[in-house]
């Protein structure tokens, strides 16, 4: 809480290709909207990774390494990592099942001083297959002895098999969007602007519990919206 009595939340974040952060400019703007103070702290690659990759072998690869929970070297983080939460929202995209490499670098770098005995909401961006993404940093967040109490995922809302096809096209450089026989079945990468809706709408039910001091674990993120 601030001088003010504002409650307030630290964003730690990670996105390669925009969706992450998409998601969490709205789900900011609901909980300023009931009155939070939130800061963001953006985890920065020591090597930038460029989006998109730039061809199909260079885009096997970096699944490749991913699967195996490569690390991505990261900056240190700001003084403003340092200061007092009420909440932690750590979001991020799912890379070959698990957490990206720049937040799994986070753990081992500072997993401990950022998060023992603070409660962590993870926010997860991906295409559609968050499960052992989730269960993982679950995991790493335990070992740190934070308080999970409950979870946001996000995933592409197209259908399969475009929903595969257009992200790994995209990754590589192509535009399915815009081919004039994808396009039909894959009209965008990533979320929809009803998906950023009902992130706003999430922010609010986070802003208006933590200001209540209700629980965020019976909050539903569970939604048609958000997992289509
Ligand atoms: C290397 C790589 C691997 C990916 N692996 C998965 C995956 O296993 N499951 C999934 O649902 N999405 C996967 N995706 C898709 C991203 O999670 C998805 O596009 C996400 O919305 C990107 O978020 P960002 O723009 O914040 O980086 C992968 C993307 C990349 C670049």
């Amino acid at each position: 809480m601030d001088e003010m009595g504002k409650k307030r939340v630290l964003f730690i974040c990670y996105s390669l290709s925009g969706q992450t952060s998409g998601i969490l400019v709205r789900l900011a703007a609901g909980m300023e909207e009931e009155g939070v103070e939130v800061t963001t702290e953006r985890l920065k690659p020591v090597t930038p990774i460029r989006f998109p990759l730039g061809g199909f072998s260079a885009t096997f690869a970096m699944m490749l390494i991913t699967f195996f929970r490569n690390r991505v070297p990261i900056a240190s983080l700001s003084e403003k990592s340092r200061e007092k939460y009420d909440l932690i929202i750590l979001a991020g995209p799912t890379w070959s099942y698990h957490p990206s490499g720049p937040i799994l670098s986070l753990f081992n770098l500072e997993g401990q001083r950022l998060f023992k005995g603070q409660t962590v909401l993870p926010v997860i961006s991906c295409r559609g297959y968050w499960r052992m993404h989730w269960f993982g940093i679950r995991h790493l967040l335990a070992k740190c002895k934070a308080r999970v109490p409950n979870k946001i995922v996000f995933s592409h809302p197209t259908k399969e098999p475009w929903r595969t096809v257009g992200v790994f096209l995209k990754i590589a450089g192509k535009n399915p969007n815009r081919s004039r026989l994808l396009g039909k079945v894959y009209p965008k990468y990533g979320h929809s602007g009803d998906q950023h809706e009902e992130a706003f709408r999430f922010g609010r039910m986070i802003g208006n519990a933590l200001t209540e001091d209700t629980p965020l674990d019976d909050l539903n993120f569970h939604t048609p919206l958000a997992l289509p």
